[in-house]
């Protein structure tokens, strides 16, 4: 099982894997596989259906972290904290021990670089591990039109970096960076000393994260460029239901081995 320490540790070695999780079920078939498994609030889009990730509450974040640390018992388990719950250092703190006091998750999760510095810190001085997120956050999806790929010059790269660097300094002992041209994503891992997990952020970041229900073929509707589909699941899903179908029109199910 890793650790904060060992994560931290991990800069520089074989890249840090991540996966996303939702439920107990899929928590229980990814535990021990990857290094931390994310109960991320992609989770509003990819589970619920939802347009974007900004309904999603901190009581839904706690149910499906529960969840997953019920599921995976072998794994470090990151919570995201959902837009609104950490406005000010009181409000992120009150809401960050929830997720302490309720859920056996490892850290929280929080979207925000300089700006957001203050209350990192004030989590981490409060003993709360906290991973940080830059670049293309999607609780900001509303107030900025729209989802934008960071970094694409000199003046975005050396502002990521800045925020990375404050992001460190507040305490956190990772940083998610999304949506980050690779070149800006390579150098920003190279200017901090804590590891950068990337999501559609190239191949130099210190680890790599994708939502489960994308990486394995579940969530058909739209397929960002970033994502590799590692299997087609929702259509053996969907062949495995029909073929349930006509198994009971035809009587074929059940057989006499599934009868007492
Ligand atoms: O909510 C989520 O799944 C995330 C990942 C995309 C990093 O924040």
């Amino acid at each position: 099982m890793r650790t904060v320490t060992s994560i931290k540790k991990a800069k520089g070695e074989t890249p840090l894997t991540v996966i996303t999780a939702y439920d107990s079920l899929f928590a229980s078939i990814f535990d021990g596989k990857t290094d931390m498994i994310l109960v991320g609030d992609s989770l509003n889009m990819s589970f619920n259906n939802k347009p974007d990730t900004l309904s999603a509450s901190l009581d839904i974040m706690i149910y499906h972290t529960n969840a997953v640390c019920h599921g995976a018992k072998k794994t470090f388990i990151i919570c995201d904290m959902p837009f609104g719950t950490y406005t000010d250092e009181t409000i992120a703190l009150k809401n960050a021990s929830r997720v302490y006091q309720e859920t056996d998750a490892h850290a929280v999760k929080i979207e925000g670089g300089t700006e957001r510095a203050h209350i990192i810190k004030a989590l981490t001085t409060n003993s709360i591990a906290v991973v940080g997120h830059i670049g293309l956050m999607p609780q900001f999806v509303r107030s900025e039109g729209g989802y934008k790929i960071r970094g694409k010059n000199e003046e975005d790269t050396l502002r990521l970096i800045e925020d990375a660097k404050a992001v460190e300094k507040a305490g956190a002992f990772a940083i998610v960076i999304e949506g980050v041209k690779a070149d800006a994503a390579k150098r920003i891992s190279q200017a901090i000393s804590i590891p950068t997990i990337g999501i559609g952020a190239g191949s130099d970041t210190d680890g790599q994260v994708l939502v489960w229900s994308d990486m394995l073929g579940f969530f058909d509707e739209f397929q960002p460029k970033f994502v590799k589909k590692y299997l087609n699941g929702s259509d053996i899903v969907k062949n495995a239901v029909d073929e349930y179908v006509e198994d009971v029109q035809t009587r074929k199910f059940p057989a006499k081995e599934h009868t007492y």
